[in-house]
Order: C-alpha cells, then structure tokens, then sequence
C-alpha cells in the first residue's frame, strides 16, 4: 500500500469511533513511524510501505483507536517555542496554558522585577516553568508537584532544553515543603470537579492522571488552597496567577476577593473568549 491509501484507509477508521481529529491524528502517527516529516507524505504520496512498516504503524494506529491520546503514542507534545517528553505520569500539556506563560511575562515586563523568583505549583510535564525560564533567562524558579514521576520527567524535559540550571525540582503537596518568598506564583491546579470528571472523554479520563485533573466535589478546592496558602509565600505586590476553566471565572474571582490578601484582581481570557486565568497581587 502506498502512504496514500493509507491515510485515506486509517482517516475511514478513526472516524468511525469518533476521533475529529483523524487526518492530522493518521499523518502524526504515520510520520512518527516512519521517522518524518509530514510534508514527506506530500512530496511523496506513491511512496510504498513494507511490511515491518505497516505492522509496526497498525500497533499505534491500535493505540489511538482505543483513544490514547497521539501526544503519549509518540511520546512527545509542542508547547510555547518547544517540545517536550510526554507520557502518563503527567498530563499532556494544553495550548490554552500559553496564556497563563504571556501573563507572566506581561507582568515581568511591566513590574521590572530584577531577577524575579519565581514558583510552579504542579508543573507536571515542566510545561510552564520551561517556558518561562527560557523567556526569561535571568529569573530563578522553583518547579513542584506532588508526583515523583512527573518531576523526574520535568527535570528531563528541562535537561533536554539546557535549563536544569534555571529551575529547582521539588516534590512538595503544595506548599508544604516550599521555603521563602517569591515575586511570582503560578498555577496550573487539576479544576475538574468530581461529577464533570465522569463527564470527560475516554481519551482525558482513561490515560491521563487523576491527580493531575480532579480537585474535589466542585472543581475548586484547590484555588481555595491555593489563595489562602500563597500569600504568605508572594513578596509584597507579588502576584499569583492560576489557569482556571471556563466557567469557573466568577467563583474563583469570588474566593480571590473574599481572602481579602490581594487586589487588582483579574480575569483574562484565551484566544476562544473562554475565561482561562486569574491573577490577583498581593497587598
Ligand atoms: C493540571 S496538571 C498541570 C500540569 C502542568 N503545569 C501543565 O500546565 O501542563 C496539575 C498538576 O498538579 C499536580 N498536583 C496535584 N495535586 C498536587 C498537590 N497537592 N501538590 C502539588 N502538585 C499537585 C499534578 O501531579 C499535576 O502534575
């Protein structure tokens, strides 16, 4: 068969379970099989597959079928200006996540912190500590999560970047192991709450990590921590930025407000118009 009739063939079958995304999903898996690019298969639609190739595609074509998400199939995800190592230890990180990175930087260039430090809580992948200590490469930042693994895999990722010398792993609940201040702290928490996370589809539920996605009944018990727990680590006029879902704008405004430790409270939204991220400076 040629790379062609391929595609056609495996964008039939992935539309028939449901994945929207089938020709992109069929030309990623098929290039990372082949050890491409994806302009290959334009440049060179007639080209024939051997056998040890197909039988070696039809195994992760097999993966995304059962709706393993494509970024853990070939191990790897874009974010900001690079890509990073993924797999199920952390969640895959989301292009709606830039937004939280372009507020941080916003802030950094408008409050001209000199060196700022910097803190991650749950950076996962690395995905948002990683960009912003490539962005600004003066800047000390201090990444945690509560998952061994997902450090371990950050710390590769921010090996493989040449920044290991940026950023300061650190296996912490929250803050319970994070000593001093910080001019900056920034979030992405899990915000699913227990009912909608039944809701998700196969491909977030079933591969990517619990812990990493659900926070409590409502969605929101960890912003309640998050805002009540930060202030006593944000320098004066430090700011705590938080991704948040798309409805949860008006509660976590709510819980920023009543916690009476920050001003300038705002809410921006993502290039959708959805609400994705909170920041608030301390007092
Ligand atoms: C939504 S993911 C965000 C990952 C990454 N920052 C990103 O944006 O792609 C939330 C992360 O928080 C971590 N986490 C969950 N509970 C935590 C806790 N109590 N303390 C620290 N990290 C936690 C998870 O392991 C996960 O890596």
């Amino acid at each position: 068969m040629t790379i062609r009739d391929i595609i056609s063939e495996i964008i039939i079958k992935l539309e028939a379970v449901g994945i929207p995304s089938a020709r992109l999903d069929a030309e990623v898996l098929l290039a990372f099989c082949l050890n491409c690019d994806r302009l290959e298969f334009i440049k060179n639609p007639d080209r024939p597959l051997s056998n040890a190739q197909m039988a070696a595609f039809q195994k992760l074509l097999d993966r995304r079928l059962r709706f393993e998400p494509v970024a853990y199939i070939t191990g790897r995800k874009a974010f900001w200006s690079f890509t990073l190592e993924v797999n199920h230890d952390v969640l895959i990180p989301r292009p709606d996540t830039e937004v939280i990175v372009e507020e941080a930087l916003a802030i950094c260039r408008t409050q001209a912190f000199n060196q700022p430090r910097i803190l991650d809580i749950g950076t996962g992948s690395g995905a948002i500590a990683l960009a912003l200590a490539k962005e600004i490469p003066e800047t000390q930042i201090t990444a945690t999560d509560i998952s061994a693994a997902a450090l371990k895999l950050a710390q590769k990722n921010a090996c493989a970047l040449g920044l290991e010398n940026s950023i300061t792993f650190l296996q912490s609940n929250l803050f319970e192991q994070v000593h001093g201040e910080f001019n900056m702290i920034v979030s992405n928490p899990p915000y699913i709450g227990a009912d909608e996370y039944e809701t998700l589809a196969a491909g977030v539920k079933d591969y990517e990590p619990r812990e990493a996605l659900l926070s409590g009944q409502t969605g929101l018990e960890f912003y309640e921590k998050l805002i009540y727990q930060a202030h006593s680590h944000l320098t004066e006029n430090g700011w705590l930025l938080l991704e948040i879902g798309a409805k949860q704008g008006k509660s976590v405004r709510t819980i920023m407000a009543n916690a009476g430790f920050y001003d300038r409270i705002d809410v921006r939204a993502d290039y959708a118009g959805l609400s994705r991220v909170i920041k608030g400076r301390r007092k």
